[in-house]
């Protein structure tokens, strides 16, 4: 471990993912709800999303795969991990913790770590958590996961919410940079309207009962249009916040990294931080919405566009409410 120093930055230095093979097509879902592809596409941007099935893999197994990757990528073993922060809503079970479960999967015999409960933001919490412990220089290699199995928590009865989600993980290694990485975050969280976007039982409040499971109270419950109204100025707000308070123009950022929620609210962030479409990281229409797992999964897709020194802006908003915009410069040579 090295000595704390004001030069340490935390840099994503490798990016992995896991993406199940099944495909869930709107013509898929046209079969079990009352929807039409035309709405779907039109209202969210998405055409299909990876279902993980029930063959007794999980979010930790998504996560695994994830990392392992990220780490042979770099060439790096598991020994060199120093913490696992697993960001996820879809945990294994309440505890042990995901990450706990991915250390033992790889064999990461260094390695401590946690789980991190921000629903949509949890990517961006997590990069901010793990990145603090390799500015500080108490590790030199974190890995940070976003993993969710959304499908073990929806209602596929309820058209509202089914169409949206779909499952996978993604991973960065973070490691120190003297230049680039992380360099500014602007993070919120606003419990008032936690009704709007929640899964009620199953927690202390609610522990699972017959009346519970009777009453669709493990499954997400989400007034979409009252969160949109939220997420598509709040994203939009805090992304122009991170901008101005680091001197960025939209000439300066090379892509917004929006976790992938709905098209049309990537789109208005986009616009309002003056950035044409070719700069948006978009792939909600291949996976839907993956949770914690959106925004490392648009930095796996476009990893082979980027170039050391890019100024990237992540941005998310989920459930809470949690939200922030994080500006983060770029490590390495796409291939
Ligand atoms: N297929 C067809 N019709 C549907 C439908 C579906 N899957 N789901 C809802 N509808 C209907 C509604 O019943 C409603 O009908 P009505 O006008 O007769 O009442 C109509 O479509 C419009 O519903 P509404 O909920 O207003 O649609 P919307 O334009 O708000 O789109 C969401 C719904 C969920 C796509 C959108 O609200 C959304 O993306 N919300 C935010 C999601 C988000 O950011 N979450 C935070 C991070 S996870």
């Amino acid at each position: 471990m090295s000595s704390p120093s004001a030069l340490r930055h935390a840099a994503i230095t490798s990016v992995g993912h896991y993406l199940p093979d099944e495909r869930l097509t709107n013509s898929d879902l046209e079969a079990m709800v009352e929807t039409n592809d035309e709405w779907i596409r039109t209202r969210t941007g998405i055409r299909e999303r990876r279902i993980l099935g029930d063959d007794g893999k999980a979010t930790a197994f998504m996560a695994t795969e994830a990392a392992r990757e990220a780490l042979d990528k770099r060439g790096l073993t598991p020994d060199d991990v120093d913490v696992i922060v697993v960001a996820t809503v879809t945990p294994d079970m309440l505890f042990p913790a995901t990450a706990c479960l991915v250390q033992d999967n790889l064999g990461a015999s260094n390695a401590w770590g946690f789980d991190l409960s921000a629903a949509c933001s949890g990517f961006l919490y997590g990069l901010t958590t793990g990145a603090q412990f390799v500015e500080t220089g108490r590790a030199d290699t974190v890995l940070v996961i976003g993993t969710d199995k959304m499908s073990s928590i929806v209602d596929y009865t309820d058209r509202t919410t089914c169409i949206l989600f779909g499952d996978g993980a993604g991973a960065v290694v973070l490691e120190a940079d003297e230049d680039v990485g992380l360099q500014d975050t602007v993070h919120h969280t606003d419990g008032e309207h936690r009704d709007l976007l929640c899964m009620e039982g199953g927690g202390s409040l609610h522990p699972p009962t017959h009346e519970t499971v009777d009453n669709h109270m493990h499954y997400v419950h989400q007034d979409g249009r009252q969160v949109f109204k939220f997420a598509v100025t709040r994203m939009a707000d805090v992304c122009v916040e991170v901008m101005e308070r680091n001197d960025l123009t939209a000439d300066d950022v090379q892509y917004l990294v929006p976790h992938q929620a709905n098209q049309r609210i990537i789109d208005a962030t986009a616009k309002r931080m003056g950035l044409d479409s070719n700069k948006v990281m978009v792939n909600i229409d291949r996976y839907g919405n993956t949770t914690a797992a959106t925004i490392p999964l648009c930095l796996y897709d476009w990893e082979d566009e980027l170039t050391r020194g890019d100024n990237l802006i992540l941005t998310a908003f989920g459930g809470g409410f949690t939200w922030g915009a994080s500006y983060l410069t770029w490590a390495y040579e796409g291939q």
